[in-house]
């Protein structure tokens, strides 16, 4: 590169960075601490941010810098994670640990800096270390720029709904039993909905959370999953929803009586408080796709009617009207409801799809079983232990964070050789598969080429059974151009794909027993941690880091660490 092209290069950058300057910024402080709770008659101390759960909102618009502090007041390591922001070249921010960056340790902060760039509608952050986004998570809610209201009609006002899971244990208490013996961790004892388990649990009348309405309003209604093991079906009694965003991507507006909503996933739908003035019940219960335990109770909160006459707002004098929910294992009603999401391809929000692919990928997702180390207790299924993998590649997070060991080009941390193809084929949706295979277990990445239009399909595999994962992939959103059951057919399926408005995400449920196509394009240089987003999945393994390259120039390539980065 010669003498003037590097000046020029450095000149723009700096006019970037003027520019930049002028934008808003948003400043948060979060406080890692501990703070009693109360739920289900237990009392823990558990780990918040600011001492609230769930915790603080941050609200911002398209466009804003923002600033978060962090700073750690616990023993345990922590870092923060923004799911679903793109973090366009500030990889650094993005916060998975070990991938991105090293923990924030004790009494130590560490300040989040990244710009919200093109994306609008709600998300959420979380810990993404160990299982600490059990109590660790709140909303994450973009505003458009006033030069780019709303594509649907303007709500009056908002409500914010987290999905969550409360045990009464410590958390991380069960996860190091689970990791101890290699079985499946502890249910939770109760789904919530922002922190309170509802009226169907004993012990729990004052665990409910009431969402007032004024009738006649239309409402926006945030919904987030931040549960870690469960899909969630979703429902109010006698009001639909319109469905108008999806991981902070418009859709087309999806009228529905109910969703299904998995962990990681966010929406905004309408709701219009149309119906008598009365008390309604909102309700969520898992969708489940696999015989493994699970939480099987619905937890519930109240849609109240402001105004209600005396008569009626005596709780136990007037009617409540139950919602109807789909089966738990109404796999159908589930497929029709994320077949049915589309994006909204508009002028003003248009869906470029990648049409053309350089990189095609093809992963399979299993679970497996490993026989037990000699002189060892395993607790998973035949006294083996539990693990899982990606394309037969169980994941082991390194000791220095894969981004940061790239940048400085440290050896011995990853190899950069994660194959692109199941590196042995079956019939991998195939019920009847006595087959167990004994995963690699490596820190390998997949390289990808700045700008490249990647395809990545993802198969299910019934290896100790299929099952629905929620795949989350960091720094990207992607088409879902496809999706179906059984083996992924590359003769007959691309047929069928949505390459004008398939929906837009960061996480997509890959069906049980089936695949999905994704595309999207690599324009975000830096390492990118993609997993199942079933907590329990990613600790067994389930995840696998992208790195993408550098593009030719300064604008297109990851920026410097920041210097308060924490070190490994
Ligand atoms: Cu919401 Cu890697 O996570």
């Amino acid at each position: 590169m010669n003498f003037q092209r590097t000046f020029f290069l450095f000149f723009l950058l700096v006019i970037a960075e003027i520019v930049a300057a002028k934008h808003v910024t948003k400043y948060f402080e979060f406080n890692v601490q501990y703070q009693n709770v109360t739920r289900l008659c237990h009392t823990k101390s558990m780990l918040t941010i600011n001492g609230q759960y769930p915790g603080p909102t941050i609200a911002v618009n398209e466009g804003d810098h923002v600033v978060i502090k962090v700073t750690n007041h616990v023993e345990y390591n922590m870092t923060i994670h923004w799911h679903g922001i793109r973090q366009m070249r500030t990889g650094w921010a993005d916060g998975p640990a070990y991938i991105t960056q090293c923990p924030i340790q004790k009494g130590h902060s560490y300040t989040y800096k990244f710009k919200v760039f093109q994306q609008v509608g709600s998300l959420f952050w979380h810990a993404h270390i160990s299982w600490q986004r059990a109590t660790i998570h709140g909303a994450f809610n973009i505003y458009p720029k006033k030069e780019y209201p709303y594509p649907f009609p303007k709500p009056d006002a908002e409500a914010q709904i987290l999905f969550g899971e409360w045990w009464n244990d410590d958390v991380e208490t069960i996860v190091a039993e689970a990791t101890k013996y290699g079985g499946g961790p502890n249910v939770s004892d109760a789904y919530t909905i922002n922190g309170q388990p509802g009226l169907l649990f004993p012990c729990s009348s004052k665990d409910v959370f009431v969402q007032h309405v004024d009738h006649g309003k239309r409402y926006l209604f945030r919904i987030v999953n931040a549960a870690l093991n469960d899909e969630l079906f979703f429902a109010i009694a006698n009001h639909s929803f319109t469905v108008v965003e999806i991981d902070a991507t418009y859709t087309k507006p999806y009228k529905t009586e109910f969703i299904l909503i998995a962990p990681g996933q966010t929406m905004s739908v309408l709701v219009m408080a149309d119906q008598p003035k009365g008390r309604y019940v909102m309700a969520a219960r898992p969708y489940v796709t696999s015989d493994v335990p699970f939480d099987n109770t619905t937890t519930t909160a109240i849609l109240e009617y402001t105004d209600l006459k005396s008569s009626e707002s005596h709780e136990s004098s007037h009617p409540i009207f139950m919602p109807k929910l789909p089966k738990m294992r109404d796999f159908l009603l589930a497929t029709e409801f994320s077949t049915s999401l589309r994006s909204l391809n508009s002028r003003e929000f248009p869906s470029w799809v990648p049409l053309k692919i350089d990189t095609h990928l093809l992963f399979t997702i299993a679970l497996n079983l490993q026989d037990c180390p000699k002189g060892k207790i395993c607790k998973g299924y035949f006294g083996g232990r539990f693990s899982a993998s990606v394309n037969n590649q169980s994941f082991v997070h390194p000791h220095i964070a894969l981004l940061q060991a790239a940048y400085h080009n440290i050896s011995g941390v990853f190899s950069p050789d994660f194959p692109n193809r199941p590196p042995h084929q079956f019939n991998y949706t195939d019920l009847k598969l006595n087959l167990n295979m004994n995963p690699h277990f490596s820190t390998r990445v997949s390289v990808i080429p700045y700008n490249a239009n990647v395809q990545l399909i993802l198969q299910d595999t019934s290896m100790m059974g299929t099952e629905n994962h929620p795949i989350h992939i960091h720094g990207f959103n992607f088409f879902v151009v496809g999706q179906g059951f059984g083996n992924y057919d590359p003769l007959k399926d691309p047929s069928c794909f949505n390459l004008v408005d398939p929906p837009m995400r960061n996480t997509i449920g890959v069906p049980s027993g089936g695949w999905a196509v994704l595309r999207f394009k690599a324009d975000n240089p830096g390492v990118w941690f993609m997993h199942c987003h079933l907590e329990v999945h990613t600790s067994w393994g389930l995840a696998m880091a992208f790195m993408v390259e550098n593009g030719p120039t300064a604008l297109e390539s990851i920026r410097r660490p920041p210097s308060d980065l924490p070190p490994c």
